[in-house]
């Protein structure tokens, strides 16, 4: 039973990876220049398969993500015990109904929340250095700096034909 609800978790990862997969190969698949669309796209893809389940699509918080889940999964604690470690060895993870702790994922959309941070680089690095909570530094520099373009554009903080680029990361305000 508990390896049935393992593998079940681990196709549904699987199915999410190839939709992602999907979407950031799909466009032309050229090498041509990112233009700032594609900059917002490529970071909502990311925020969706990396970020969301956590603090929801919209970035709403917890309760949004929550309900994107299937009704019998939505009692994450059922398996992401509060107790248990942020990050998990491999070897723990998928064996048992036991994953990591969730902490308490807040809403990323509050412009005045994200301001503590002070500057776009700020925010760029808090999220390398622990975010996703269960795999930090995870992705790639390029991979965190579109992520971090789709938290302000989740903010309201830059439009979606506008582009964050790495050298305008420390001058970026976010007040
Ligand atoms: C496993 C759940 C989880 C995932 C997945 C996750 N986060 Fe988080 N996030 C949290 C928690 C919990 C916090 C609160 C601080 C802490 O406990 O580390 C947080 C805090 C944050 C904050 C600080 C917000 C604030 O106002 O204090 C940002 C920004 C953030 N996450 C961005 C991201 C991004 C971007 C991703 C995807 C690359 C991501 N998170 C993936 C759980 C998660
Ligand atoms: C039946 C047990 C179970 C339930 C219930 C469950 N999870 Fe998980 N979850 C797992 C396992 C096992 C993994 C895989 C762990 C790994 O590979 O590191 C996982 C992986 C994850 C991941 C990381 C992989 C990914 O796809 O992003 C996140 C985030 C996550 N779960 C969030 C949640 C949230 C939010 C809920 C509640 C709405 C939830 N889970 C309910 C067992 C569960």
């Amino acid at each position: 039973m508990r390896e049935v609800v393992g593998s079940t978790v681990f196709l549904t990862v699987l199915a999410l990876l190839a939709t992602v997969v999907v979407t950031i190969v799909a466009p032309g698949g050229s090498a041509a220049p990112a233009s700032d669309d594609a900059q917002a796209s490529r970071g909502a893809a990311i925020y969706a398969f990396s970020c969301a389940a956590c603090h929801g699509g919209g970035g709403q918080g917890f309760a949004e993500a929550v309900a994107a889940f299937p009704p019998d999964y939505q009692q994450c604690t059922r398996c992401h015990q509060p107790q248990n470690a942020a990050q998990m060895p491999g070897s723990q993870v998928g064996l048992s109904v036991m994953a990591f702790s969730l902490g308490d994922p807040p809403p990323l959309t509050d412009a005045e929340r994200l301001a503590r941070f002070g500057t776009a680089a700020g925010l760029y690095h808090y999220v390398r250095a622990t975010m996703p909570r269960w795999a930090p530094g995870s992705l790639d520099d390029e991979a965190y700096l579109d992520v971090t373009s789709h938290l302000l554009r989740l903010a309201g903080l830059l439009a979606d034909e506008e582009a964050l680029s790495a050298a305008q990361l420390a001058g970026q305000r976010l007040e």
